[in-house]
């Protein structure tokens, strides 16, 4: 009966936290895990000799080094001569964490010959389901967003920045973001869009490299390059809101409005 009360304080914390689906077979006793760790030291990696101590930061832990994870996926995606290509190549890339606990690949979806490609930020649970970016409640705000500027799936080209969906929908570390960098920028490439927006401010501070938050970048067009800036190609790129956000914050509609009409205005001028 004791239990009881940890167990049901347990699971409240998990639905908290956005644990909304089991992905495990057999239960396991977290409770009995953390008994052990108690017991014994937690080991403190020590810094290699000759290499500098780790950062503290995450973000910039990840950039210290390349792992094997990305160097791999670098190589992968250089590889990919086209988008099938890179589909195969990420199917195949075992070395992501965020892999192991999607039930899917999330690799694309609509017209890969469109002006404009969106870039979301990562499937959520009907896209892990489905395999297909941006077909739950977000992406039916998004379909109603598109459909205000006379856009639908066939005239556009959708994906995400990382193609697994991370457990709970919890944001995706430094490090399975900069694994991924690799196959979202070959992706890029490969469409060759004209327009480029990115749906949220992770997928845009990240493909943007900026520090810069969503309110401050929405509504602008950047320069999005596909490679060092003199060799790649430059695209026109706008960051919106992300439907998400804009659900949790429905008067923020109006701004994104203001936003949807900029990027139909640019599809006019250029197409
Ligand atoms: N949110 C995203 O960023 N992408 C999806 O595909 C779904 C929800």
């Amino acid at each position: 009966m004791e239990h009881t009360g940890n167990y049901l304080a347990a699971l409240n914390f998990y639905i908290d936290a956005g644990v909304d689906e089991i992905i495990g077979e057999a239960p396991v006793d977290r409770f009995a895990e953390s008994r052990i760790q108690a017991q014994s030291p937690i080991p403190v990696p020590l810094p290699r000799q000759g290499r500098p101590a780790p950062s503290a930061n995450p973000a910039r832990a990840a950039k210290q080094g390349e792992t094997e994870a990305e160097t791999s996926a670098k190589a992968l995606a250089a590889g990919a001569a086209d988008l099938s290509s890179l589909r195969a190549a990420m199917e195949g890339f075992d070395l992501c964490p965020l892999k192991k606990t999607a039930a899917n690949t999330v690799f694309g979806a609509g017209n890969p010959a469109a002006d404009i490609m969106l870039v979301g930020e990562a499937p959520g649970a009907d896209e892990d389901r489905q395999g297909l970016p941006f077909v739950g409640v977000s992406g039916q705000l998004l379909d109603r967003m598109l459909a205000s500027i006379g856009l639908d799936r066939e005239k556009t080209y959708i994906t995400n920045m990382l193609a697994w969906r991370p457990p709970g929908n919890r944001k995706p570390t430094p490090e399975e973001t900069a694994m991924c960098l690799p196959f979202i920028r070959r992706h890029i490439e490969l469409v060759d869009p004209k327009v480029l927006v990115f749906v949220g401010g992770t997928s845009a501070s990240t493909l943007l490299d900026s520090r810069v938050g969503i309110t401050r970048l929405r509504g602008r067009w950047l320069d999005y390059h596909t490679g060092p800036e003199a060799a790649g190609a430059t695209i026109a790129a706008m960051p919106i809101f992300h439907p998400a956000y804009l659900l949790r914050h429905p008067a923020l509609k109006r701004l994104a409005w203001i936003d949807l009409l900029a990027i139909k205005a640019r599809l006019e001028d250029i197409c």
